[in-house]
């Protein structure tokens, strides 16, 4: 099938290299990893599906990581012991990984002795299969996956306010040894409204799939409301996924997903990527903060000011509301 429509263009733009994207990021001091030929993109959007695939799509650092593990223990009748291994990005499949990760790149960083890799290059392009259902993560939108998606498979698509997302996003770049962002906040921000990087631009990617909210396969849910009230969406997610639980189970879980236990949690937390040495070993964490509102402790107001603008731009037209504070 051809790839079609102008955000799938953007967004091939930006991978491919065009000034408006590696170019730009290059002058900027970023770096790009990984190579997004045609036949990757074909191959996304042509991704086999099966009826029992559970996806999760969402704009880089929305709290992808946090609501995986959401997903994955109810749609797994609560299995803890089974959420240890193998660690949290092997449990699910990620069929763009190749035009993130440089796979010569990320491979240079594994040890030589296969039994000590945490982490496998096969995995990462999403080859590894159990037998059982199948989990995939896509930092993608809606229309440059496969368009028989939501009809064939449940899709849990988490949104969060752009702002957080921005510094988050600007904290990760920094944290991540392969990505090789030098710049300051300021600069990033210009970035990330001019859609200059990479699995941006973000906005356009919620308002597509917020389109699709009711749709029976679709579950829309907020950052926020995780934050908010983490119980009514661990609810709202296992009716979705048929699953029942009690109020003592999803007790359990709402403390195993608390924030604290969280960043204690080496299954999830991703600090074998320093061990790895992809990640920077002094630049924090990868469970960084989890609250809302962080970017007040960022933005200048004239920062503020000018994402407001643009904001309020990119949401001309549509009833998609962002909370940015709780
Ligand atoms: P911050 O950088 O604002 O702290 P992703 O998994 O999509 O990369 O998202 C990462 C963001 O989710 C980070 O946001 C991270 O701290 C936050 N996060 C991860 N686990 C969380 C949790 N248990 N509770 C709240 N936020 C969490």
């Amino acid at each position: 099938r051809p790839l079609q429509g102008e955000l799938q263009e953007q967004m091939k733009r930006d991978f491919e290299g065009t000034p408006s994207g590696l170019a730009a990021c290059n002058h900027w001091g970023f770096k790009l990893m990984g190579k997004v030929t045609d036949d990757l993109l074909e191959d996304i959007y042509n991704y086999p599906l099966e009826e029992r695939d559970v996806w999760i799509m969402t704009p880089p650092k929305s709290g992808t990581t946090w609501a995986q593990e959401m997903i994955w223990l109810l749609a797994n009748d609560l299995d803890y012991e089974g959420a240890k291994t193998p660690l949290m990005p092997n449990r699910w499949l990620y069929p763009e990984a190749p035009a993130i990760v440089d796979k010569d790149g990320i491979r240079k960083f594994l040890p030589a002795d296969p039994e000590k890799r945490t982490i496998t290059t096969n995995s990462m392009a999403g080859n590894a299969h159990t037998g059982a259902r199948r989990f995939v993560k896509s930092h993608l939108p809606l229309s440059m996956n496969n368009p028989r998606l939501l009809d064939v498979c449940k899709v849990v698509y988490v949104a969060r306010n752009p702002k957080d997302v921005c510094v988050s996003y600007y904290n990760h770049n920094r944290l991540m040894a392969t990505h090789g962002f030098t710049g300051n906040l300021e600069l990033f921000m210009q970035h990330f409204m001019d859609g200059n990087i990479k699995l941006n631009p973000c906005i356009d990617h919620m308002i597509e799939a917020w389109n699709l909210r009711h749709h029976p396969n679709m579950c829309f849910i907020f950052y926020e409301d995780m934050k908010r009230d983490l119980k009514s969406q661990i609810r709202k997610v296992a009716k979705f996924l048929g699953k029942d639980y009690s109020e003592e189970q999803v007790n359990k879980l709402a403390e195993h997903l608390h924030i604290d236990n969280f960043k204690k949690n080496p299954y999830v937390n991703m600090e074998h990527f320093k061990l790895q040495g992809v990640m920077h070993k002094d630049r924090g964490n990868f469970i960084r903060k989890g609250k809302t509102g962080d970017w007040k402790n960022h933005f200048t107001p004239e920062m503020t000011e000018k994402f407001d603008k643009w904001l309020e731009q990119k949401l001309k037209g549509t009833d998609l509301k962002f909370v940015t504070e709780l």
